[in-house]
């Protein structure tokens, strides 16, 4: 594993060891380099010294210049304005840095990090014996994205699906079931997921009849509850048999969406119940949770309801329950203590932040979360219809996931239907593909908008082949995929010694950057980040194709190779920025 840094990172540090050496009262100075319209780079830091130590800033530019090394870096460096300097770099520096991070397999040259920690991501959290919707597709997507991208900066990444399959509507549904054993009739392993939810969606119909209109069913059920809290075994047997037909259920609407859910990594809100009382035990002996109207609460200066009133976190209710917020702050320490997280990570729903908030409040107060050990809500918005209202049926009830994902894997694969006979896909390439497209337009309009914004689930625009989306980048990436199959004997190859095109240029720099891209997106799980890196590297390729030929019997063997070098580079960088968004590129389409 080799890493390599950036160009521009490389030019960074010769500018900072250049502004030490002219200013050595600077101390360590930021040059402030950006990408430039007018050159490659430029540096802006200067302006800013200069006045501080009272200084000419054009003079002071100068120095620094007279200051960088020789070398194969910098082709041109001149002063600007008041005291820019505007960096040009070699073509060689370009395609010798390029030709490192091919060299580097799948990792292209990004290090892992040197001291990485344990992030430990909450995500894909659905509730059991309920359909999953639309709201569900956000946290599994971004989640996901989030553990391949942290994975491959090398943190060590424990995934926690916080599943609600623990509270009081289960109560209804066990009691249900024990009257009516024969209902649930789907059983086991041979079960095809959907059939299994919609046999438990109609005993929980069912059940929920029976308690709002019986009396005594209803205080059965609140005996059940009693009776499932305290592990009661034919309870609970009735209790698993729930949780297991919702899993069959999950994991085929998982494999839909084309993402790798493991059975251990699932620990919903039952496998915190033995920790509950502790938990609350701990927090009132602190007092950091006092008695208020018989429930155990935390509270918050700046937490108030619209009367002014403060609205306290409840851990314990008036009735001895536990709830939501008991069990996530029990979640916390099996966490922090037993799986030695020191990041927490919450791909959750912007509409809990509020809950987030007070439970890590809670946390810190009990020295559970510290300096050392951080949660953080990723927090994100509503999806959507047409309209700008959240997203709906035309009947006006919530779109389930399944439905939504097989149409979009229906559009799709009539898109790819379009094309398939000139690029002779037989009807399974046509079929699978169409799985690739559809599905990867989901993910990737999700992931294209920064988290916490709402977004509008549009599917003609999420399947369309021009514009910032999936189908586009998948185009492109197939595109350099038959350009590679059609080059013959010409392989692809760097050569340093050759001048670049702009457009080439182009394309090498900001190839270059994906290491650094990643970087950002890691450090504040901005997934969106690398969805416009990988559009603005589609785009680059678009100019590029416009501008240079790759395969033309016009251009000497050298030009072919080291063209070839660039677009399969690009394949690769793309490729790769994919699949760590979780979608796949066909390899042709
Ligand atoms: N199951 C919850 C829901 O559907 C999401 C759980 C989020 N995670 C957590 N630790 N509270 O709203």
């Amino acid at each position: 594993m080799a890493s390599v840094p950036s160009l521009a990172s490389t030019l960074q540090q010769q500018l900072a060891d250049a502004l030490t050496a002219a200013l050595p009262d600077a101390g360590t100075a930021d040059p402030l380099l950006r990408r430039s319209d007018r050159a490659d780079f430029q540096a802006n830091g200067i302006l800013a010294l200069a006045k501080k130590l009272k200084g000419n800033p054009r003079e002071l530019a100068s120095q620094v210049t007279a200051a960088l090394p020789a070398g194969d870096l910098i082709k041109d460096i001149e002063v600007s304005g008041p005291g820019f300097l505007n960096v040009t770099l070699t073509d060689r520096a370009i395609i010798t840095t390029l030709a490192a991070r091919a060299a580097d397999g799948d990792r292209l040259g990004v290090p892992p990090k040197a001291a990485p920690g344990t992030t430990v991501i909450d995500y894909a959290q659905p509730n059991v014996a309920k359909e999953m919707h639309v709201g569900h597709l956000r946290s599994a997507v971004i989640g996901d994205a989030m553990v391949q991208i942290l994975e491959f900066t090398g943190e060590n990444v424990v995934r926690r699906h916080h599943i609600g399959d623990w509270g009081t509507q289960f109560g209804m549904l066990i009691q249900y079931l024990f009257e009516h054993p024969d209902e649930l009739r789907h059983g086991g392993d041979q079960a095809d997921g959907e059939a299994a939810m919609s046999s438990l969606n109609r005993v929980y119909k069912a059940s929920r009849v029976l308690f709002d209109s019986d009396e005594e069913f209803k205080a059965r059920s609140r005996d059940r509850v009693v009776a499932l809290q305290a592990g009661a075994p034919e309870t609970l047997a009735h209790w698993q048999r729930f949780v297991d037909e919702s899993k069959i259920y999950f994991y085929s609407v998982f494999d839909k969406l084309d993402m790798e859910i493991d059975d251990p990594d699932i620990v919903g809100e039952s496998g915190y119940n033995d920790m509950l009382e502790e938990t609350c035990r701990i927090l009132e002996e602190t007092g950091v949770a006092v008695r208020s109207e018989g429930a155990l609460c935390v509270f918050f200066d700046d937490v108030k309801g619209p009367d002014g009133n403060p609205v306290p976190l409840i851990v314990k209710k008036t009735n001895g329950g536990y709830g939501y917020a008991a069990t996530d702050l029990s979640a916390i320490r099996d966490r922090v203590r037993n799986l030695k997280a020191d990041t927490l990570l919450y791909v959750v729903d912007a509409r809990q932040s509020l809950h987030f908030k007070m439970v890590f409040e809670t946390a810190r107060r009990a020295g559970w979360l510290n300096d050392d050990v951080k949660a953080h809500q990723l927090a994100f918005g509503t999806v959507l219809g047409k309209d700008g209202k959240p997203f709906k049926t035309r009947e006006g009830t919530t779109v389930r996931l399944e439905d939504l994902l097989d149409e979009a894997v229906e559009r799709a694969t009539a898109v790819v239907r379009e094309k398939a006979e000139k690029v002779g896909l037989s009807e399974e390439e046509i079929v699978e593909n169409g799985r690739y497209v559809g599905v990867g337009a989901v993910k990737y309009a999700d992931l294209s908008t920064s988290a916490v914004r709402d977004y509008k689930f549009d599917l003609d625009q999420m399947v369309s082949l021009n514009g910032d989306t999936s189908v586009y980048l998948q185009y492109a990436y197939a595109r350099i995929r038959s350009i590679l199959r059609k080059a013959g004997d010409a392989k692809p190859a760097a050569h340093p010694e050759l001048d670049l095109a702009p457009a080439e240029r182009a394309l090498g720099l900001h190839l270059d950057q994906f290491g650094a891209v990643l970087e950002e997106v890691a450090e504040g799980y901005e997934p969106h980040k690398l969805a416009a890196y990988l559009y603005q590297l589609a785009s680059h390729l678009t100019t590029f194709y416009d501008q240079c030929q790759v395969l033309s019997d016009e251009n000497p063997a050298e030009v072919v190779e080291n063209r070839l070098f660039l677009v399969e580079l690009t394949a690769r960088t793309l490729h790769q920025g994919m699949k760590l968004l979780g979608i796949r590129t066909p390899e042709r389409l």
